[in-house]
């Protein structure tokens, strides 16, 4: 039985505000969650609440949805029993009764939906991703963690007109390899920035974020970087990119306004990305065009979706609906899952098994506004994802997910597996 809930306007890494929701239970167990922000959001993402009131922080207050929290949801839920999860989360969707939660506020459900699942989890002393487990597997999975060491687009204000280049240690152990192999590449990669005079400060995100001649430069310094730290490019550490081309997208092109200004066709884009995925070896592509493209991105699966993974962010916004769209139309072969695109546990749980349950892949995703909160690494831990990005090689927001897979390893000793190459399929 819930007893309590409480919220709190908090902040992003950011500096933005953001909800952090507790919830508290009949026999003392509690559970606390803070919601992250994303920049270069999809248009069908779940409404994040903000005040508008330009007097605080700039607009992006977020007193309503606190409001919204300790009034009409805690109203409807406390001293009242839930069975589980989906129990819970269908009842915040329907005191809602939006499709997209803009009443209340998916940034007010979710940090609520998070809450209850820690509550729960310590009502039945499980740890977080036993608890989310639920139906799926008995093995545990740690992913292979995507660095994403440059960045550029939205999050970063350089010249790099692509959003992210991750790197990713799938040759490994143990997560715990495979974050030292990652560290050991973004420490040699800040070393060589400096060596050629290159900016290494770090964008949103933790990457660095020079100013470069070209966004082709971004991948061959991550490749000497890779090799100058005694890896074999491909072999032992691959490359995922994010582009976010929905962010280029403009009057029916992609313009790379930060660079040449160079504007490109959906068919010259599709040619990049072929040439770019033969000459470097890129194992995963995220947002290689953009969420109004769906023409484009069926000919960008038919081109590369047997050799490369094609990960959908912006398109399907951990969606199930448009997820359902995507694999009827054969559109990539792999969903990014963001918990606060859709706004409830349950909700972002049942997008990962229908893209299971369809043979596409699962790329667990934090945000580039984030808090220290880590339910996204149990949630990985939790849906077997091979993959994750959730940063780069510092920043505290970022780093304390890599510290609760540590955690998560560490206590898991013998029964722990890495993902390693195949989170990324063929
Ligand atoms: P966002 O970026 O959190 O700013 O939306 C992440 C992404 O595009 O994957
Ligand atoms: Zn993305």
């Amino acid at each position: 039985k819930i007893q309590d809930i409480s919220a709190l306007e908090v902040l992003d890494s950011r500096g933005n505000p953001t909800v952090e929701a507790q919830v508290i239970l009949e026999d003392g167990s509690w559970g606390q969650a803070i919601v992250p922000s994303g920049a270069s959001t999809g248009e069908n993402e779940a409404v994040e609440l903000r005040d508008n009131d330009p007097l605080r922080y700039g607009g992006k207050g977020v007193r309503q949805a606190v409001a919204n929290i300790q009034t009409q949801i805690r109203n409807s839920l406390i001293q009242r029993d839930f069975m589980d999860q989906s129990q819970l989360d269908h009842q915040l969707i329907e005191l809602d009764g939006t499709p997209n939660k803009a009443r209340l506020g998916a940034n007010a459900i979710l940090a609520v939906s998070m809450a209850f699942a820690r509550a729960q989890a310590q009502a039945q002393q499980l740890p977080l991703y036993r608890y989310l487990q639920g139906p799926f597997t008995e093995a545990v999975w740690l992913p292979v963690p995507c660095m994403n060491v440059i960045n550029g687009g939205r999050h970063a204000d350089n010249n790099v007109d692509f959003q992210e280049f991750m790197i990713a240690p799938h040759q490994a152990g143990s997560f715990a390899e495979a974050i030292q192999m990652g560290e050991t590449v973004f420490h040699t990669l800040k070393a060589l920035l400096k060596q050629r005079g290159l900016s290494t400060g770090v964008g949103d995100e933790g990457g660095f974020a020079p100013d470069l001649k070209a966004n082709e430069e971004a991948v061959d310094l991550i490749l000497e970087a890779i090799t100058r730290a005694g890896y074999k490019p491909g072999e032992q550490v691959s490359l995922c990119l994010d582009p976010a081309a929905s962010e280029l997208w403009q009057n029916g092109h992609y313009q790379l306004s930060k660079s040449t200004g160079q504007i490109l066709s959906t068919e010259a884009m599709i040619r990049l990305w072929e040439d770019w995925t033969r000459q470097y070896p890129i194992v995963s592509l995220e947002d290689g065009l953009g969420e109004h493209d769906w023409e484009g991105w069926k000919a960008l699966t038919a081109t590369l979706g047997h050799r490369v993974e094609l990960v959908g962010d912006d398109i399907f916004c951990t969606n199930p609906a448009l997820v359902q769209q995507g694999i009827d139309q054969k559109i990539g072969n792999a969903v990014l899952i963001k918990p606060n695109q859709i706004g409830t546990v349950t909700q972002t749980l049942d997008t990962v098994r229908l893209a299971q349950q369809n043979q596409y892949r699962i790329f667990i995703s934090h945000r580039s506004g984030e808090t220290v909160d880590t339910f996204i690494a149990d949630l990985a831990v939790a849906t077997s994802a091979g993959a994750i990005k959730t940063g780069s090689g510092c920043r505290g927001e970022r780093t304390e997910k890599f510290n609760q897979f540590l955690r998560i390893e560490h206590r898991l000793g013998a029964a722990a597996r890495f993902a390693g190459r195949d989170a990324f399929g063929q």
